[in-house]
C-alpha cells in the first residue's frame, strides 16, 4: 500500500472536511459520539479532518489497524500524537518516549505485568474488591461508575504506587483528579489555575513515590513498584529513580479509567442480559463460591473469559489512539503528509460483520477470532500493545467472578444508558443500580 515518495506526491488527500477556521471539527470530535462512524460510511476507511489544532486522518478497520501498529509502525511517533500538556504532566515516561529508549524502559516495567507478579497481585485484589462489595450491599441503591472507579483506582494506587489503604489512598485520589483536570485544559501556570493546580498535584504524586521508592529499596516488596524497583535487564539496565517516578505515574494514569470503563459495561451487560448472567453465575457455582479466587481458579473460568471478550469487543474503553506522522504516506490511494496527526479507531473493526456477524449483538458463544487479530484491539496492537493487558484482564475477571458469587443488580428506571466515549467509555448518568446480596 505504501508508494515511493515522487508516487506519493501526485496522489490526493484523503477525503472530508476541515471545518472551521483553527478549531476545525473539534466540537463534533468531543460532542458526537457518531463523529468517526458517520464519516466512515461517507467517506471510506480513511478520511480528513481538522481536530485539537492539527490537520488529522482518521483510519479505521483491521487493514488500517494493522497499517498504522505493526507494518508501517516506523512513519508515526507516539511522542508527536500526545497534547503538550500530557508531556509535562506526564514527564518522560512510555507514552512519550520512541525507539531504542522505549525499548528498554518497557522492558524494564514488563516484569511488573505478567507471569509470577500477577500471581502475587490476586490477593490484594480480593480483598480490596471485598471490601467494595460490603459497602456497596449497605448502601444499595448506589449509581455504580463512581464507585467502581473508587475500587479500581484503589488497586492501581496500592499496587502501582505502593500507597496505604485509607486516608493516604483518598488523598492521593483526589490529587490524581487534580492532575487529570489538567490534561485536557489551557496550559496557564498560576497557582490557582486548573493547570496550576494540576502541576502541583503532580508534584506532590512524584513526592509520594519517591518515598516509597526509597522504602522499597530498603526492603524489596511484591507490589508492582517494588518489582520495579528491583527491575534488571540482561545488560544489568535498571530504571532510575527520576525514571521510576514518572513510570509509575503514568501506569497509575494508564491503570484504572480505562479498567472502570470495561468492570461497567461488563454490569450493565450482564443486567441486560440475564441468560448471559445465568450460565456465568451457574458456572461459578461448579467451580465452587466458597473456594478462594486463584490463578488456577481463575483459569477454570472459561465461560466468563467468553463474556468479558464479547465485552472488550463491545465495549472498548479507548476510540483510539493518536500518532504523529514522521514520514508521508499513502492510504488507500490517498497521500498523507508528514507532520500531520493520524489517529487509528478502535470500536470500526469490532463490528465489522465480516467478522462477527450481527455485530450489534451481545454474544458471548460467538466464534473467538484468533487469525485476523487487528480486528480486535481493545488494548491496540502490534509491538506497544498495552503493557498493563495481562494486569487488567485479570482484576476484570477477579471482580466479576465476586460479583456473581455473591451479589445481584438491577437497572433503576429514569436513567440515561447512553455510553459517552470521552474520556473513556462511560454511561451517562453514571449506572443507577439496586445493589444486593445474594
Ligand atoms: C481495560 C483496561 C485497559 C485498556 C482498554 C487499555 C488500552 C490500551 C490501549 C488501546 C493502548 C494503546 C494505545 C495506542 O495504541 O495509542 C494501551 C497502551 C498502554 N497501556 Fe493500557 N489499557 C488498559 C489497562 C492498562 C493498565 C492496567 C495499565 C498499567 C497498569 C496500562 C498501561 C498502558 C501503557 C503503559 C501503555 C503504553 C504501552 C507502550 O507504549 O509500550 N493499561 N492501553
Amino acid at each position: 500500500m505504501s508508494a515511493d515518495r515522487s508516487g506519493t506526491a501526485s496522489l490526493p488527500l484523503p477525503p472530508g472536511q476541515s471545518g472551521l477556521p483553527w478549531i476545525g471539527e473539534t466540537i463534533s470530535f468531543i460532542a458526537d459520539p457518531d463523529f468517526a462512524t458517520k464519516r466512515r460510511q461517507k467517506y471510506g476507511a480513511i478520511f480528513r479532518t481538522h481536530i485539537i489544532g492539527r490537520p488529522t486522518v482518521v483510519m479505521s478497520g483491521a487493514a488500517a489497524n494493522k497499517f498504522i501498529l505493526s507494518t508501517h509502525f516506523d512513519k508515526f511517533s507516539w511522542r508527536d500524537g500526545w497534547p503538550d500538556n500530557f508531556k509535562e504532566l506526564l514527564g518522560a515516561s512510555l507514552f512519550l518516549q520512541e525507539g531504542a529508549e522505549h525499548q528498554r524502559n518497557r522492558r524494564l516495567l514488563m516484569p511488573a505485568f505478567h507471569g509470577k507478579a500477577l500471581v502475587n497481585y490476586v490477593e490484594t485484589m480480593t480483598e480490596i474488591t471485598d471490601l467494595y462489595l460490603t459497602k456497596w450491599e449497605q448502601i444499595g441503591d448506589l449509581t455504580w461508575f463512581p464507585e467502581l472507579k473508587n475500587l479500581t483506582f484503589e488497586i492501581a494506587s496500592i499496587l502501582l504506587i505502593g500507597s496505604e489503604p485509607g486516608a493516604e489512598t483518598t488523598e492521593l485520589s483526589r490529587l490524581f483528579t487534580e492532575l487529570t483536570n489538567g490534561l485536557f485544559t489551557i496550559p496557564v501556570k498560576w497557582s490557582y489555575t486548573t493547570y496550576g493546580r494540576a502541576l502541583v498535584a503532580r508534584d506532590k504524586i512524584l513526592n509520594h513515590i519517591d518515598r516509597v521508592v526509597l522504602e522499597r529499596q530498603q526492603t524489596p516488596t511484591q507490589d508492582a513498584l517494588g518489582l520495579l524497583v528491583q527491575s534488571q535487564d540482561e545488560a544489568g539496565n535498571q530504571l532510575s529513580i527520576a525514571e521510576l517516578k514518572v513510570q509509575a505515574l503514568l501506569l497509575l494514569f494508564a491503570g484504572h479509567e480505562t479498567t472502570t470503563s470495561l468492570v461497567a459495561s461488563l454490569c450493565l451487560a450482564l443486567a441486560q442480559h440475564p441468560e448471559v448472567l445465568a450460565q456465568a453465575r451457574a458456572e461459578q457455582v461448579q467451580i465452587g463460591v466458597d473456594r478462594p479466587i486463584t490463578i488456577d481458579s481463575l483459569k477454570q473460568m472459561t465461560y466468563l473469559d467468553r463474556v468479558l471478550r464479547e465485552v472488550e469487543r463491545m465495549y472498548p474503553p479507548i476510540g483510539g489512539g493518536f500518532r504523529g506522522v514522521v514520514e508521508e504516506f499513502e492510504f488507500n490511494g490517498y497521500r498523507v503528509p508528514k507532520g500531520w496527526q493520524v489517529l487509528y479507531r478502535i470500536p470500526e473493526a469490532h463490528f465489522d460483520a465480516a467478522v462477527y456477524p450481527q455485530p450489534e449483538s451481545f454474544d458471548p458463544d460467538r466464534p473467538i477470532d484468533k487469525g485476523s487479530d487487528y480486528n480486535f484491539v481493545t488494548y491496540g496492537g502490534g509491538s506497544r500493545i498495552c503493557i498493563g493487558m495481562a494486569f487488567a484482564q485479570m482484576e476484570l475477571k477477579i471482580i466479576a467472578a465476586m460479583l456473581l458469587r455473591r451479589n445481584s443488580w438491577e437497572l433503576l428506571p429514569n436513567q440515561n444508558l447512553t455510553l459517552d466515549p470521552i474520556p473513556t467509555l462511560h454511561p451517562r448518568d453514571g449506572l443507577k443500580v439496586k445493589f444486593q446480596k445474594l
